[in-house]
């Protein structure tokens, strides 16, 4: 087997596999991250072969520390700064230009780098014991619903992983907030982990992309974290819904008791547990095998933002 409590010989195990160039999943706050030597081209080829990832779709690094983040940056900015030391470690990814470090397949040839600390003593354990910033994007097969847990990852990847460390479930439960910094302001790339009310009070008014178009996060496909059941997005689920070749996700508790084939993202309709439980109810709905999973819609402020944005996507057909 292949998943290892994160004790400190694992650690140190799973740090000589990132230094010589290896392949390691990792839990992170988020999701468990599929990590590699940012650095190292040919440690960073091996997350996009055993993902099926495009090559275009670039990495986000993670580091430890301050002085491990700015070997891995060029400049950071004032407005990026006070938002580390309001969100990190923590679900905040902040895209900056790259340092020379940093190889171009790790950033999909652009000059810009996407940076975060994750708030996980296990990740932060591991990105020290390395030495190295790890380059890790979430541990699923592409396209599919994102790990939040130690056994999603051996589901979908378990034959191609040397390891596993297995940090338990993840206290997220939705990818960190992206954000790029510029001249004009602070731009959200992708809604995550850090409400975007919260990062407006330090920046001001966030742009959302296209109002500044140089700035793209080149990896967000309409399609992404799809089960393999069609979903479908409904404002309210009704008891007419049920049916035995689907399966139901709820936000709250219904006004009906819900069928059995159904999940209740929080039962008193608390954004941050629905987070939490968003892709692991996924992936049990997707195991009924059902051909349709009808999603009830979550109020779109606060983490609902991110949710949202995951529902629609996993939504999409490939
Ligand atoms: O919570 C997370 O962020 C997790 C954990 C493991 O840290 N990681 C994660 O990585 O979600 P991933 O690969 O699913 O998302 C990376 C996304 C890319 O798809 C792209 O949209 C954006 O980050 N990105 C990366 N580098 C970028 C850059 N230089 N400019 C703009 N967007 C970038
Ligand atoms: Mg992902």
């Amino acid at each position: 087997m292949n998943i290892f409590e994160p004790s400190a010989r694992a650690i140190s195990r799973a740090a000589d596999i990132i230094r010589s160039g290896g392949l390691v999943a990792f839990p992170t706050e988020t999701v468990y991250g599929l990590g590699a030597d940012a650095s190292n081209p040919e440690a960073v080829i091996k997350i996009f072969e055993t993902k099926r990832r495009p090559l275009f779709d670039p990495l986000i690094v993670h580091a430890s520390d301050m002085a491990m983040l700015e070997s891995v940056v060029s400049d950071i900015p004032p407005a990026a700064k006070a938002l580390m030391e309001s969100f990190w470690p923590g679900p905040l990814t902040i895209v900056l230009p790259k340092s020379s470090l940093i190889p171009e397949i790790t950033t999909s040839g652009l000059d810009t780098v996407a940076v975060r600390m994750p708030a996980h003593e296990t990740a932060l354990e591991l990105i020290r014991a390395a030495g190295l910033p790890i380059a890790a994007p979430s541990a699923n097969l592409f396209g599919r619903i994102s790990p939040t847990t130690a056994r999603h990852v051996a589901d979908q990847l378990g034959p191609s992983l040397e390891m596993i460390l297995d940090g338990g479930p993840c206290s997220v439960g939705v990818e960190s907030t992206i954000v790029s910094i510029s001249p004009d302001g602070c731009t959200l790339l992708r809604p995550g982990g850090i409400p975007v009310e919260e990062i407006s009070a330090f920046t001001g008014p966030v742009l959302l992309p296209g109002s500044s178009d140089k700035i793209q996060a080149p990896g967000s496909m309409p399609s992404h974290y799809a089960p393999r059941a069609e979903l479908i997005i409904k404002e309210k689920i009704t008891s007419e819904d049920s049916g035995s070749d689907r399966a139901l996700l709820f936000f709250r508790e219904p006004a009906f008791p819900p069928p059995p084939l159904s999940e209740i993202l929080s039962v008193s309709g608390d954004l941050r547990e629905a987070a939490i439980n968003l892709f692991a109810a996924l992936h049990r709905l997707d195991r009924l095998n059902r051909n349709i999973i009808i999603a009830e819609e979550v109020p779109s402020s606060g983490l609902g933002l991110a949710i949202m944005d995951r529902l629609r996507r996993a939504s999409v057909k490939p």
